[in-house]
């Protein structure tokens, strides 16, 4: 293991030759896997030396700019850039200018006026960080945007999957709950994909569409039907805030086809894994029990977000200061 302060991305063939990260569509499966291979260096350098800062982004700010609520995202991309040595500045739409008709450009520029290399941005609307593009300097990281895409929770639960069970190439997942308005789901279908895993999506018609058969996964309503086999359950969150009609005739009857709760977990078997991105709607895709059983990784994907997110910040960083002409 080097040296606290010399801890670099490894190097692989091709490299990564991005300045943005809009979305794993973008992402080739080689450079996925360097993305996995650094978050998995630099977690074993957080475990072991806690507290301990890198070199890596010395010198350099991120800016979080947020515009929909997060916990997750916004937490780890903050601890992650300070691990790397980096500035943090965290935007809060809901005191900024924003409210005082204050643009989406005009906020970017502002912030990278104020020194910020790089921007890290969630928005509500799909294609946001694509439209920011266009008018930034520095590197775009997207934290969710809309129903588009959300690239680094993708990482974080390919990480999860490859940590638990050694390989991600075949591994058979089960994607249960509201993929229409997910962009995690998207993500993370590219993802999987990519790197081989076989994918099963499964939920109410509605909310799951038969055209998502697209992303090169087999789509089902049956419940019993998706998980029959598979290593990984990851349910997603109903997204109550996206809907705007009647996707869902009640809640309960949502859980009763498509909730995992621990009887159901029983019959699907002793070794598959229970994923969810959080936040939770508890008792809706997911029982409380069941998210604190020993097959929950729940928690583990909110933990394999830093290592995620640093090897993310510290591979556009390298790819930046390469010289190397990047996308
Ligand atoms: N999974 C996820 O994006 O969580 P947050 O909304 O808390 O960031």
């Amino acid at each position: 293991m080097p040296s606290q302060s010399t801890l670099q991305p490894p190097t692989a063939a091709g490299g990564f030759a991005h300045k943005h990260l809009l979305g794993v569509e973008d992402l080739s499966r080689e450079e996925i896997l360097l993305l996995l291979d650094t978050a998995d260096e630099f977690k074993a350098g957080i475990v072991s030396r806690p507290g301990e800062r890198l070199d890596t982004l010395r010198g350099r700010t991120v800016a979080n700019l947020f515009f929909e609520n997060s916990t997750r995202t916004r937490t780890s991309f903050e601890i992650a850039a300070r691990r790397l040595g980096a500035d943090v500045v965290n935007f809060d739409a809901g005191t900024s200018s924003v409210a005082k008709g204050e643009t989406l450009v005009d906020t970017a520029e502002t912030l990278e006026a104020l020194g910020a290399e790089f921007i890290v941005m969630r928005h509500a609307s799909s294609g946001a960080c694509e439209f920011l593009l266009r008018e930034v300097r520095g590197s775009l990281i997207n934290a969710g945007d809309g129903a588009h895409e959300h690239p680094t929770q993708a990482l974080l639960d390919s990480l999860t999957i490859r940590e638990a069970l050694g390989r991600i190439d075949g591994v058979r997942v089960a994607i249960v709950g509201d993929a229409l308005h997910s962009r995690v789901a998207r993500s993370v279908m590219w993802a999987l994909t990519k790197v081989g895993a076989e994918v099963t999506l499964c939920g109410p018609p509605t909310l799951v569409p038969e055209s998502f058969s697209t992303f090169g996964v087999r789509v089902t309503h049956d419940f019993d039907d998706a998980v029959r086999g598979a290593e990984v359950v990851y349910l997603l969150r109903i997204q109550h805030e996206r809907m705007d009609g009647a996707y869902l005739p009640s809640l309960g009857e949502y859980r009763m086809l498509y909730g995992m709760d621990s009887e159901r977990l029983a019959k699907i078997g002793s070794e598959v894994l229970i994923m969810h991105p959080g936040p939770v709607n508890r008792g809706v895709e997911v029982t409380r029990d069941v998210m604190h059983s020993p097959q929950s990784r729940i928690l583990g994907q909110v933990t394999n977000g830093v290592a995620v997110r640093m090897a993310v910040l510290a591979l556009l960083e390298q790819a930046r200061s390469s010289g190397a002409e990047v996308a």
